[in-house]
């Protein structure tokens, strides 16, 4: 499965180092092609000639090696390979990779990689619950950094809790797994979808605005589980914390206009996913001049109502309509009936109805409780994980899609 695969293996510093020259071992022994960058880190715990040995290849060390950089540069380095394996990774590393920095060798072929990155961490226990580690792992994960372990245990330092390097057999598993999913069918493949996700923003004045409430999470999950599946996607996003999902091309926009416009310029799709948070209406005001405070009092803010980008995509013409179109509900109540009356109003195919009343935690939060309706069937799904809602749907699309009459 991984025979003729390159695997650039970047061993950094960490006690856990010496346990990579098994990981090198296991994988040549399935006909991997490894090539190696050792850290300053790494090469205080693996001698580069034991890497050397086992890898029956060059090790890369230095950024600024003249045999190394005219042999093969730094970013040949990182483009030549299937698949960047990080093993172990150290609590530094991740920092840097999270944060862009790149002044060695391996943070520069990281930075400059065009390939998929697995990661496996293995620090100290106070280290991995670090909110820096965490918030630096999970921005890795958010862009498609793979990740294996750590595992629970006995650790190097003596303490003992979270943090230990996976173990060698489960890291070459994550491997095969990886390249067998990559060769699993890409149901979406030569499809088009575009995604809108996150709240939009409308100006009062340029320094005001009002928006709706959206983290943005569950319309980045699905443009993520759309491109697993091979579909191109573009991700129309308003301002969210959300980092880029990978493989997905990103549209930022403020205001319902813009997004209303970055839809109808991204068709024709096949798929068009509405989970934005769009602001039903916008402020009827000059908003290139501030206001300011008078003894007046608060000044009237006229409304008028946002283009319907849902709407507008459902009444396309036949030729020009995504042919599946899927719609969110936010609602605290008859969540089915409302989401159905939607169904026909918005022209759309599927209304994924959530219950946002207080006490669900939708806002925000991790998990979503959704019905999917369409106009013969309503299914209930369990709470789940926003990813696995994703998941879900995007199987759901590419299933409809090969079902319907092309
Ligand atoms: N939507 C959109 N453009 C808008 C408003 C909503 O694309 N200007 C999309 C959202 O992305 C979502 C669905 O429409 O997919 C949500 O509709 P909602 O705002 O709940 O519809 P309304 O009919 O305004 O809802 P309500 O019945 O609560 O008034």
């Amino acid at each position: 499965m991984i025979d003729g695969k390159r695997i650039l293996l970047i061993i950094a510093g960490g006690i856990a180092a010496y346990r990579s020259l098994d990981v090198i071992r296991r994988l040549r022994e399935r006909g991997a092609d490894v090539r190696c960058v050792l850290t300053k880190g790494g090469a205080q715990f693996v001698t580069p000639l034991s890497v050397a040995a086992l890898s029956e290849n060059k090790v890369y060390q230095d950024l600024f090696s003249l045999t190394d950089e005219a042999e093969m540069g730094h970013i040949r380095l990182s483009r030549e390979a299937d698949l960047v394996v990080v093993c172990p990774a150290s609590a530094d590393l991740l920092g840097k990779m999270a944060n862009g920095l790149a002044d060695d060798l391996a943070s520069t072929a990281l930075l400059a990689t065009d390939k998929p990155v697995m990661v496996c961490p293995t620090m100290n226990v106070m280290m991995w619950q670090h909110p820096a580690t965490q918030a630096n792992m999970l921005t890795l994960e958010a862009r498609g950094v793979l990740r294996v372990g750590p595992g629970a245990g006995n650790l190097a330092c003596g303490e003992v809790g979270t943090g230990r390097l996976a173990e060698v057999m489960d890291i070459v598993a994550a491997v095969e797994g990886y390249f067998a999913e990559e060769a699993s069918p890409k149901p979406l493949a030569g499809r088009h979808a575009i995604v809108t996700s996150g709240p939009t923003w409308e100006a009062i004045d340029p320094v005001r605005y009002i928006a709706n409430r959206s983290s943005g999470k569950q319309g980045h999950a699905i443009a993520a589980a759309l491109a697993k599946l091979g579909a191109r996607t573009t991700l129309v996003s308003g301002t969210t914390n959300m980092p880029d999902p990978a493989g997905v091309d990103v549209v930022r926009i403020e205001s319902a206009r813009q997004m209303y416009d970055a839809c109808h310029a991204a068709l024709p799709a096949d798929i068009a996913v509405c989970a934005a948070a769009v602001a039903d209406w916008r402020v009827d005001l000059d908003t290139d001049k501030k206001i300011k405070k008078s003894a007046d009092g608060p000044p009237p803010l006229p409304l008028v109502e946002n283009p319907d980008i849902l709407a507008s995509l459902g009444q396309l013409a036949a030729n020009a309509r995504p042919r599946l179109i899927v719609g969110f509900a936010a609602e605290t109540g008859n969540v089915v009936e409302y989401a159905r009356a939607k169904l026909g109003r918005k022209g759309c195919n599927w209304i994924v109805a959530n219950d946002v009343s207080p006490g669900t935690g939708t806002f925000g939060g991790d998990d979503n409780t959704v019905h999917l309706v369409s106009a013969d069937a309503v299914e209930e799904w369990p709470r789940m994980r926003k990813d696995e809602v994703a998941g879900r749907l995007a199987d759901r699309i590419a299933a409809a899609l090969a079902g319907a009459a092309e």
